[in-house]
């Protein structure tokens, strides 16, 4: 059979990665696809910068639109991120008949619903396995190996910048931005870091998980999102005494009166096997009603070309078959995607930690604890600090059970207006993910 000719749309680390793979592997990969598999031509904004990547016998060019515009092309693979150009590109490429494979999350988590209507009405593929957690087959077990379960909750470790700088906190005491600085040298880190420690691009990556695991549309302004930068080693000490290490989770969880759909740091008990993915991993629990709990466990950054590839091979073995019938893009039957209420913070439950700097004179707890037992919040564990030498306030730390974000809330204020107690009151959520 005649090799399937693909097109590549940048030749970063993600494209360089996938080429290596496809080379390295080229006889195995066309005996699972069926042909062989050519990158035939790529886009790369700079032609004579070193690349990661043997670049013999590809045509490369800095116009990516003659790549989509090409006729001799079937599949584009879109990896050069964001949601400029990148979804101009893949627009077009499915005006003009190609199939798609992406490893862009942004893109999905924004666009996807315009995208898979547009591929549905031209019966093509998009596929977007890289998207999320890199190497790690997330979408495929959650869309095909999972789908006899009713998918109770997803929680997953899905960035691995965050984790990185959470796992150096806990392991060295080290602080928070000193370890940004060095995630970003690693190449760990987005281009604009912010999308990394405040918790967007876990927040993309969620609404995909998201939308395959309830049959819900991709809703990305509806997540809660809520960064690493205001974690500092103190509270990853504090947890660790508790018994708990510190986590940037994604979270979507069905409840009886809507999904949930957040992404916050988490205290997480340290006897979870989740707890205890460190440095730059991403891991992704999954609770089926049949299966019970699943984890995912790989690596997010650097394999990602083992995803591409994987979704190439794919979409390669689909090319003939029926559109019809091939697996949903978002798991579901397009007709059969519920629009379920995403509930807001204010009504999300959980467990919380939380810090007090409280005036260290007879009374000052028993006006927390008498507050906190006014709103009906009962205490789990709490800890007091001694006070450093020149303060006259102390830390207080501690765990409520779960309650709604709302009552929480009306203590907190209650409790930040006593004159005995200095600044806002940290809170971080806590989930026992048993
Ligand atoms: N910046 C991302 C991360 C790369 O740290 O996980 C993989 O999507």
């Amino acid at each position: 059979m005649k090799p399937v000719k693909i097109g590549v749309l940048g030749l970063g680390t993600v494209g360089g990665g996938t080429v290596n793979v496809l080379r390295r592997n080229a006889d195995e990969i066309a005996r699972r696809a069926g042909r062989e598999i050519q990158v035939v031509r790529a886009f790369a904004r700079d032609l004579n910068r070193s690349r990661i990547c043997d670049t013999t016998g590809i045509g490369l060019t800095d116009d990516p639109y003659s790549i989509v515009n090409d006729p001799e092309i079937e599949i584009v693979a879109e990896l050069i991120g964001g949601t400029g150009i990148a979804r101009d590109l893949v627009l077009k490429a499915l005006d003009n008949g190609k199939h798609v494979v992406t490893a862009n999350k942004a893109l999905i988590a924004l666009h996807g619903n315009e995208i898979f209507a547009k591929a549905r009405a031209q019966g093509l593929m998009v596929a977007f396995e890289a998207a999320v957690a890199g190497g790690i087959p997330i979408i495929k077990a959650v869309r095909e190996g999972l789908a006899g379960n009713t998918i109770e909750w997803v929680a997953g470790i899905i960035n691995g910048t965050c984790n990185y700088i959470l796992t150096e906190m806990w392991e060295k005491g080290r602080d928070f931005p000193d370890v940004l600085q060095e995630a970003q040298a690693l190449g760990y880190a987005e281009a604009d870091p912010t999308f990394d420690v405040e918790g967007i691009d876990a927040a993309h990556k969620l609404t995909i998980l998201a939308s395959i695991a309830f049959g819900i549309p991709l809703q990305f302004d509806k997540v809660y999102i809520e960064g690493i930068s205001g974690i500092t080693r103190l509270d990853v000490a504090y947890a660790q005494a508790l018994g708990y290490r510190i986590k940037l989770l994604g979270i979507a969880r069905r409840t009886p009166a809507g999904v949930e759909l957040r992404v916050h740091p988490t205290l997480i008990p340290e006897r979870r096997l989740i707890a205890n993915v460190n440095g730059v991993m991403n891991a992704v629990l999954v609770k089926g009603d049949a299966v019970g709990p699943t984890l995912f466990y790989g690596a997010g950054a650097d394999p990602t070309g083992s995803s591409v590839v994987a979704d190439l091979v794919d979409v390669v073995r689909m090319l003939t078959s029926d559109p019809d019938n091939r697996v949903p893009h978002l798991a579901f039957q397009p007709g059969s995607i519920a629009d379920i209420p995403v509930l807001p913070a204010s009504e999300m439950q959980t467990a919380y930690y939380l810090r007090l700097s409280a005036e260290d004179k007879p009374g000052v707890l028993a006006d927390v604890t008498r507050i906190l037992a006014d709103h009906r919040i009962s205490i789990e564990a709490i800890i007091q600090k001694e006070a450093l030498a020149d303060e006259s306030h102390l830390p207080v730390i501690l765990l409520t059970h779960k309650l709604k974000e709302k009552e929480l809330n009306e203590a907190l204020a209650r409790i930040e207006a006593l004159s005995t107690i200095n600044g806002p009151v940290k809170r971080i959520r806590v989930e026992t993910l048993g």
